[in-house]
């Protein structure tokens, strides 16, 4: 809303002051005036990358948090169906996402970093393709994973926050 409101007031402003100014000083004044609008602009148009930025800086924290933790950044503790033999991801994936942990059933937990699932696999992982595996445990190739990798039933937030940092922070 600011936005919006913050450049016709520095127009009206410019139009104003021309139209009570003699010519000489009018166009000084209009062209100081247009100037003040075009700082104001170029202020409102910074402020949501700005927005963006923090934004991005929040879902990375959030998505760290559950990663590392199985907490996310409201406290709760994350939750599956049936319930995760592991509280984190890390618990079972490590904290760099390495994998390589061996479950009785014979499961071995996957390797999250970005070469294991974006660059080796066809098709690679997106975003999108790590939320599914996340909340329904289908892969990108639409299989089924290992039981002991949990369907996690998390807030859209949480969801995606965690697959964003799995895919962009475990190199
Ligand atoms: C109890 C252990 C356990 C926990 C906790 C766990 N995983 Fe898994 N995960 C596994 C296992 C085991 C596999 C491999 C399944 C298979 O081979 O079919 C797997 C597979 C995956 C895959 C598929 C990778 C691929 O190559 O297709 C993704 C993505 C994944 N896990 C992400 C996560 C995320 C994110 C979390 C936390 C929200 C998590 N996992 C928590 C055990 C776990």
């Amino acid at each position: 809303m600011k936005r919006y409101f913050a450049v016709p007031a520095a127009l009206l402003l410019a139009v104003a002051t021309s139209a009570c100014s003699s010519h000489a000083t009018g166009s000084t004044a209009a062209s100081s005036a247009a100037g003040a609008a075009s700082a104001t602009a170029t202020a409102a148009a910074a402020a949501p990358a700005k927005t963006a930025q923090s934004a991005n800086a929040a879902a990375l924290a959030n998505g760290r948090a559950i990663y590392l933790t199985g907490i996310d950044a409201s406290g709760t503790h994350i939750a599956a169906k049936p319930p995760a033999q592991r509280p984190s991801c890390a618990a079972c994936h490590m904290p760099t996402g390495a994998g390589g942990v061996h479950f009785p059933d014979g499961a071995v937990s996957a390797d999250l970093r970005h070469a294991a699932l974006v660059t080796h696999q066809k098709p690679p992982y997106t975003l999108a393709l790590l939320e599914r595996a996340v909340s329904t445990g289908i892969d990108n190739d639409g299989d089924k994973l290992d039981p002991v990798m949990p369907r996690w039933v998390l807030s859209q937030r949480d969801l995606h926050d965690v697959a964003y940092y799995v895919l962009t922070q475990l190199k």
